[in-house]
């Protein structure tokens, strides 16, 4: 159990106002918005951005990478990419000083989660840790998944779009090209089967690190081995341009909820 640490003057920061402050050894975004405090993780739970960079604006932090929001009253998340809450903290005023006390979890998820868990603190100092990286190319052909809907037609870029709707990010329950993943789609005739197709498709993910990355290539894989025109697909993860939220379809806002 934690106890509450004298952080600061409450003259020192402004109403309203933020800043970035250490507790118990761990970086905490301490925010003062009409007459009241609030503190949570400097961490922004869809990759690690440090949300006292962010823009503040009334009682919500923006990250500052790709744009997550999170309530600064409860740490919850309220847009993409997150999709779970950071870490809030007990606030106190005594003494003309900003008394802080670390909370052990998380207790808000925000409209936009569909995953359990709760933000790990960042320790001053320390590195953010960082999942491993998608693989950058694989290609090869691919069993097709039982029961996967093929969409008929010749096979063209939008009928492989349609086909990769089938795909959705396993946290988000949105399909990738609604998500703005899919950059690019690249047909050529097979060099051994000219009726058959070489699929090549461009992805991104939301951020290098992003877990489901393995996932979301195996299963574009699967999805488009299931035309019997497809000899062989290649998913390459393409991180330039970086994804922002602002890619994705008005359909995909209205599934997370996002106006
Ligand atoms: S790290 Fe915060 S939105 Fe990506």
């Amino acid at each position: 159990m934690h106890e509450f640490r004298r952080v600061l003057d409450v003259n020192e920061v402004p109403d309203p106002g933020k800043t970035l402050v250490e507790v118990d050894g761990e970086m905490v975004a301490l925010f003062h918005v009409e007459g009241a405090w609030y503190a949570i993780d400097d961490v922004c739970t869809h990759d690690g951005g440090p949300l006292a960079d962010g823009e503040l604006r009334d009682f919500r932090i923006a990250c500052p990478r790709h744009g997550a929001r999170f309530d600064i009253r409860t740490g919850a998340a309220l847009t993409m990419p997150a999709v779970r809450a950071t870490r809030a903290h007990d606030v106190k005023v005594e003494d003309a000083a900003v008394w802080v006390r670390l909370r052990s979890s998380s207790f808000a998820d925000g409209p936009a989660a569909h995953a359990a868990g709760s933000a790990t603190g960042r320790s001053a100092g320390a590195a953010t840790p960082t999942p491993a990286a998608a693989p950058l190319v694989t290609d090869g052909p691919v069993a097709a998944g039982a029961g996967t809907s093929v969409p008929a037609g010749p096979l063209c870029e939008d009928v492989v779009r349609e086909i990769l709707k089938e795909v959705k990010d396993p946290e988000l329950f949105v399909n990738i090209v609604d998500l703005g993943l899919i950059y690019g789609v690249t047909l050529a005739p097979s060099p051994d089967v000219p009726t058959r197709q070489h699929v090549s498709i461009d992805m991104t993910m939301t951020s290098p690190a992003c877990p489901a990355g393995p996932q979301l290539i195996a299963d574009t894989k699967r999805a488009l081995a299931a035309r019997p025109d497809v000899s062989q697909v290649e998913v390459r993860i393409v991180m330039d341009p970086p994804w922002t939220p602002d890619r994705m379809t008005d359909a995909a806002r209205d599934q997370l909820g996002i106006f």
